[in-house]
């Protein structure tokens, strides 16, 4: 009878011990919030891409692939191509000729970038 009182006391503490220890697991820290960092590229990553056929350009620190849109450009290519592979902020902001893209034009834009400017 001893032996059982004794057992069944061990056996109590054994149970608290493990209740107690399955309290203290170490708090994990929360996720980080996922942060999708935009690609960078330098100037010369954009005037690698100069040609029609592959065309990008650093419009006000953003890089765009114009490649796919030139075609629908509402002039002869050869107003927009030479813009391949440069940073065409002004052209775009004038048209090289003083009148500013309309909000269409800058929607249309947006669909296309890819990243930003990495500072030199
Ligand atoms: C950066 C070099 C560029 C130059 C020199 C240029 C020049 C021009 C010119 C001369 C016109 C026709 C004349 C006029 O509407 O006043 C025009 C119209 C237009 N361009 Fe560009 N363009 C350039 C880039 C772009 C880009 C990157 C987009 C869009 C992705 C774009 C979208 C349009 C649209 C939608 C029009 C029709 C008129 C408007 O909505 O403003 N252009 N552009």
């Amino acid at each position: 009878m001893q032996k059982l009182v004794l057992f069944a006391t061990g056996l109590f503490w054994l149970a608290v011990a493990v209740f107690a220890a399955s309290g203290t697991t170490t708090p994990t820290a929360p996720a980080p919030l996922a942060v999708v960092a935009e690609k960078r590229y330098t100037r010369a990553d954009v005037a690698r891409h100069a040609v029609e056929a592959d065309c990008w350009m650093a419009i006000d620190g953003a890089v765009y692939d114009l490649t796919a849109y030139l075609p629908e450009h509402p002039t002869r290519p050869s107003v927009i191509v030479p813009w391949c592979g440069k940073e065409a902020s002004e052209a775009y902001k004038t048209k090289t000729r003083g009148r500013p893209h309309s909000p269409e034009a800058t929607r249309l834009l947006a669909a296309h970038r890819i990243g930003v400017l990495a500072r030199p």
